[in-house]
């Protein structure tokens, strides 16, 4: 940071810093590791750059990292762009930057990137978008009113359920640039796999070629935790539907996968074992089981039916509603943990398939992150973030012929762990039901098959 010898304005700086603090989480701000910053401006391919009439953009530009980055280590391209312009939201922040004399060359244009309109499209747009999923909730960290929520619901096509700015950043930055322009973005990498998504991916796989670079948990750390990417997406006709899938390797990169059909589909890692796994296994989750997620708190609270007293302890014609708590690695625990109650007789109210035995999985099985399933043999009612998988009688199934409680050792073997963190790495902590689909399921041969090609993965209760 520049401190000038006036020492009013050391001052004022001082008192922008502890202001900057306060305003960090409110608008999303971390700020970006210098060799993230350098690792970035090396991907630019200047090679189809039109030098003629250049332009480049940092979105929500903050202390404009990108572009100093860009002045510093590619000054041919700074002297040469007619634009460049950083885009930020926040009057503190840019009145930071003036003071601070950072905005020297550029142009910084007041402005929420996501409503910002410009007759501009650019050759280069670079940096490091806000996330967070906009509310005024104090679970959130980005603060948007409803009525501008509604607004980005409005314009953005890819918006779609609990969607995080990010992705509105990355459609927005993708339509202001020049055909054969370049997006340069570090982001979660969870646009790779969730649902959320799933508007996104299909809207990068027809404007062009998708590449991603695996980053890993610890770019942001201890600021923010966050398993990032960097995208490189290239505006192409010719060449859309290309993905290509990268590990970051000390300033390098290493292909791990290319697709040149790509339409959208999640994005998962592979290796030799998970691999070996996919050719050993006939079935997955999807083909078996229909998933469903138990009521959450709030319908249970809102429930009638549902009472909170302690005198059902006693009472046999009551049972305790189940959480994730109640739920262990091959096991069930049947005791009110949730003070939650509801008459036996009713509790088909809540959900039809509480009538019978099935298995339970559980989220948030945080740190090592494993599936965490059980059989409910006593067909107990459930509330929050635990799904049931209810077993299908079809042609597709007929061939599958292990028992549900086979099953569930299967899920919670080290075979599955070791899957789970193959395909899916660190990017997120928690399983969604698209997630729990794609997992292999083998037949009672093809058990016998993959622990003996596996030899030193216990079966779980062995
Ligand atoms: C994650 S920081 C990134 C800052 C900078 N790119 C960097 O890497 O250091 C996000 C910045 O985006 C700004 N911001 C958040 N939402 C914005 C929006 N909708 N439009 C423009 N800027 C926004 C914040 O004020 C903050 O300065």
């Amino acid at each position: 940071m520049a401190i000038t010898k006036n020492t009013n304005v050391e001052i004022h700086v001082v008192r922008l810093d502890d202001k900057i603090k306060h305003i960090k989480k409110d608008w999303g701000i971390f700020f970006t590791p210098q060799w993230v910053v350098n690792f970035m401006i090396d991907l630019i391919d200047e090679d189809t750059l039109d030098f003629t009439d250049l332009k480049i953009l940092e979105p929500a530009c903050g202390m404009c990292q990108f572009l100093h980055g860009i002045e510093t280590n590619k000054n041919h391209i700074f002297i040469q762009a007619s634009k460049k312009i950083g885009v930020e939201i926040n009057k503190e922040v840019i009145d930071y930057v003036h003071v601070n004399n950072l905005d020297s060359n550029i142009e910084i244009v007041y402005h929420d990137y996501l409503l910002w309109e410009t007759a501009d499209y650019f050759d280069i747009i670079i940096g490091n978008p806000p996330y967070g999923i906009p509310s005024l909730s104090k679970h959130y960290t980005i603060k948007i009113d409803n009525e501008t929520k509604n607004i980005y619901k409005r314009i953005y096509e890819t918006w779609y359920g609990k969607y995080n700015v990010y992705g509105a950043f990355i459609e927005k930055s993708v339509k202001l640039l020049k055909e054969n322009g370049q997006l340069v973005f570090i982001v979660p990498a969870t646009f790779m796999i969730l649902d959320e998504f799933k508007k996104l991916r299909k809207f990068l796989a027809s404007n062009g070629k998708t590449e991603i670079i695996y980053m890993g948990p610890d770019v942001f750390k201890p600021d923010a935790d966050v398993t990032t990417v960097v995208l490189k997406f290239t505006k192409s006709l010719t060449e859309k539907n290309k993905m290509l899938l990268y590990d970051y390797d000390n300033g390098y990169l290493k292909l791990l996968y290319q697709n040149t059909g790509w339409m959208g589909d999640i994005i998962l890692f592979s290796t030799e074992f998970s691999e070996k796994v996919n050719e050993i296994c006939s079935f997955r989750i999807g083909d078996i089981y229909t998933i469903r997620i138990s009521p959450r708190t709030p319908e249970i609270k809102h429930n009638p039916e549902v009472l909170q007293s302690k005198d059902y302890i006693m009472d046999k014609n009551f049972l305790p509603i189940l959480n994730g708590r109640n739920l262990k690695i091959g096991k069930v625990i049947y005791e009110p943990l949730t003070g939650y109650w509801i008459q036996i007789t009713k509790k088909t109210k809540l959900r039809k398939f509480f009538n019978k035995p099935h298995i339970v999985v559980g989220l948030g099985f945080r740190g090592d992150k494993q599936v965490g399933a059980a059989y409910d043999y006593k067909s107990y009612p459930w509330m929050g973030d635990v799904y049931h998988l209810l077993r299908e009688h079809t042609l597709v199934t007929r061939g599958f012929d292990l028992m549900d409680e086979d099953v569930v050792s299967f899920l919670n073997s080290e075979i599955i762990k070791r899957y789970v963190k193959d395909i899916f790495r660190d990017i997120t902590y928690h399983f969604n039901i698209t997630q729990l689909k794609l997992l292999p399921l083998p037949t009672r041969a093809e058990t016998e098959k993959i622990y003996n090609e596996f030899k030193h993965f216990n079966k779980i209760g062995d």
